[in-house]
């Protein structure tokens, strides 16, 4: 399967924002990549869910329940959501809706949700669908204070399951001052030997965020 799977350091730190303008800027530029969010936790009904908005940068042409198998109520980790709805979250489902999609697709963006470790089903963290998936893995990271500490516990557990680190994309979910930004990206990558691929800034124009983001992205993330 070709694509990325898409996670963070924490949850709110954009990997919606980066995964919706990654893709839509490589169907713009030609390349037809579908997006999943395998388990959506806490989406209020009527309200535009990461899946909604996967979906739509994706063209909006595939079906609901392979773009997100499992939606669920409570806005916590899948695996607890799921089991105070006396539902099981199913890696065999979830990876047969992934292939479904990406036979339909010349690449795949599959959007985790919080960070690595959150737990997915009883047994499965979001690292062991990435696995799974047999997918590189591009790591969003905030862009200001405590960064390279989250970073660096994210890459060290990426090389422990043997993951493919795409790179990491630093993006600025705050407009306050932080004297860490400049610094960031270079001490990420002499500390942990990771690519910072691109730094974000914080863009206030929710309508235009997706195409700036993307043209921001362009050309530094490869599928
Ligand atoms: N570059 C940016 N400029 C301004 N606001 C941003 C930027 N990136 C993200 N945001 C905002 O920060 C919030 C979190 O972003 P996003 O929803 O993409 O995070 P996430 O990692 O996907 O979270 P979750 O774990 O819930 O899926 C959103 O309100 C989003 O609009
Ligand atoms: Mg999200």
């Amino acid at each position: 399967m070709r694509g990325l799977f898409v996670t963070a350091t924490d949850t709110g730190v954009g990997k919606t924002e980066v995964a919706c303008a990654l893709v839509a800027a490589a169907r713009a530029a030609g390349l037809d990549v579908g997006a999943m969010k395998p388990a959506q936790a806490g989406a209020a009904p009527g309200e535009t869910s990461d899946a909604d908005r996967l979906g739509a940068a994706a063209g909006g042409g595939d079906p609901p329940e392979l773009v997100c198998p499992y939606r669920l109520a409570a806005p916590l980790a899948p695996a607890v959501a799921a089991r105070l709805e006396g539902r099981e979250i199913r890696l065999d489902r979830i990876l047969a809706a992934a292939g479904a999609l990406a036979a339909r697709h010349a690449a795949l963006v599959v959007e985790g949700a919080g960070g690595l470790l959150v737990p997915l089903t009883e047994r499965e963290t979001f690292a062991d669908l990435a696995v799974a998936l047999g997918l590189p893995v591009l790591v969003v990271a905030r862009a200001g204070l405590g960064t390279v500490n989250h970073v660096a516990l994210t890459v060290e557990a990426l090389a422990a399951r043997r993951l493919r680190l795409a790179g990491v994309v630093l993006n600025r979910t705050a407009a306050a001052e932080d004297p860490s930004v400049p610094h960031n990206a270079a001490e990420i990558e002499r500390l942990t030997g990771a690519r910072v691929l691109a730094s974000l800034p914080y863009l206030h124009d929710i309508a235009a965020r997706e195409r700036d983001l993307g043209s921001a992205l362009r050309g530094k993330v490869q599928f």
